[in-house]
């Protein structure tokens, strides 16, 4: 729908805009997308609506995730997940290209498509065209009895509540959570033990007050913010799990703030975009703790060394990452596979203050619609 029509009708509540809400709706919504869904005896999650029986999923060889905007990127960390917990070949296309090209796809691959809204053109296209091959489709979809949904063979609710604003969200994050279910169970399916999925299962059940607290860093954003509003151009910088994350930190400052801002692997902006580094063009770090924290500081150091300004989201030791960054925000450590989800939040606060300092109208950006219902 347009989001003029549901303006009307729903409620804000005491947020001065349903982006903000929404925002802060994430633990929740994250709740809601969990419940019912953890399988302590089994330590793995179930499904109602998969439409797939265990054997059948044994059988898949191959996922090709498809979607677009911020659900493309919410794919992007279901290959990382999937890949990760379950040891299956994941790719992830836009579903523009993907519905006008002709892959070689064997009967052991199945398409996932994901979307909020389950009404977008382009990922419906590609959805019924894999239906017309004989492919079996799953869909991951926040808006009940969608036309995705519905022409999916099966498919996860979000139950992440209705997404007014424009510029996703919570739908977000409840995707990033619905793929690790999913690669949890496929997971289990193969070859994690029970032990592992035991663990899976407590660290999703710690995530929503993760959110909770990485929600408190917004009086710090706000500050940044009006450090920053005058940007004209922002570079977006992480790796692994936390490089869709700077995609998605990216899109959601170009979508409501208009300042043009680009998501790009840490490691490969000197392969061109550090071309544009100067004084006015801040870089937003995305710096896990584990294994690439001193990779991503060495990444920063480059930066630095050119002038410009950094601010760095870190789960990661403060101290070090302070001696070189500009500005720190500091997220809860979670599960590597988890991160993408809080580490989002600070991302989402600062594109909706830049943009409110901006005088942008952040419920309803220009040329931008809720839904695409058009190719
Ligand atoms: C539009 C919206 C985005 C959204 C994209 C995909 O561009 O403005 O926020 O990510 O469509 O929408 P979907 O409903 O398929 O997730």
């Amino acid at each position: 729908l347009p989001s003029d029509l549901n303006d009307g009708q729903a409620d804000k509540g005491e947020y001065p805009h349903f982006m903000l809400k929404e925002i802060y709706e994430q633990p929740e919504a994250l709740t809601n997308a969990m419940r019912g869904r953890l399988h302590e005896a089994d330590a793995t999650a179930h499904f109602g609506g998969l439409n797939l029986t265990a054997a059948q999923l044994r059988q898949v060889e191959r996922i090709i995730i498809t979607g677009c905007g911020t659900s493309y990127y919410a794919g992007l960390v279901g290959e990382y997940l999937i890949e990760d917990l379950a040891r299956l070949p994941v790719e992830v296309e836009y579903a523009s290209e993907l519905r006008y090209r002709h892959p070689p796809i064997d009967p052991q691959t199945i398409l996932l498509a994901i979307t909020q809204s389950g009404e977008t053109a382009d990922t419906l296209a590609a959805l019924r065209e894999a239906n017309r091959r004989g492919q079996t489709t799953l869909a991951i979809c926040n808006v009940v009895g969608s036309s995705i949904a519905r022409e999916a063979h099966g498919g996860v609710y979000l139950h992440a509540g209705p997404e007014i604003g424009v510029a996703s969200t919570k739908a977000f994050t409840a995707q990033c959570l619905v793929l690790t279910l999913l690669a949890l169970y496929l997971g289990r399916l193969r070859h994690l033990s029970v032990s592992q999925g035991q663990r899976i299962l407590r660290e999703l059940q710690a995530l929503p007050e993760a959110v909770r607290q990485a929600l408190q860093c917004h009086d710090s954003v706000k500050t940044l913010a009006e450090k920053y509003s005058h940007a004209t151009n922002m570079l977006y910088l992480g790796r692994q799990y936390l490089y869709p994350v700077a995609l998605e930190g990216a899109l959601k400052l170009k979508e409501i703030s208009y300042i043009h801002a680009e998501g790009y692997p840490a490691a490969e902006m000197k392969h061109g975009p550090i071309a544009l580094v100067d004084e006015q063009t801040p870089s937003v770090f995305l710096v896990p703790s584990g294994p690439v924290f001193d990779k991503v500081l060495a990444n920063m150091q480059e930066i630095k060394a050119r002038g410009g300004p950094i601010i760095a989201i870190t789960s990661g030791n403060e101290a070090e990452v302070a001696a070189i960054a500009d500005d720190v925000i500091a997220v809860p450590a979670v599960a590597e596979y988890l991160q993408p989800i809080v580490t989002v939040i600070p991302l989402q606060l600062l594109a909706y203050e830049m943009a409110l300092l901006r005088g942008c109208d952040v419920d309803r950006p220009r040329n931008l619609a809720k839904s695409v219902t058009v190719e």
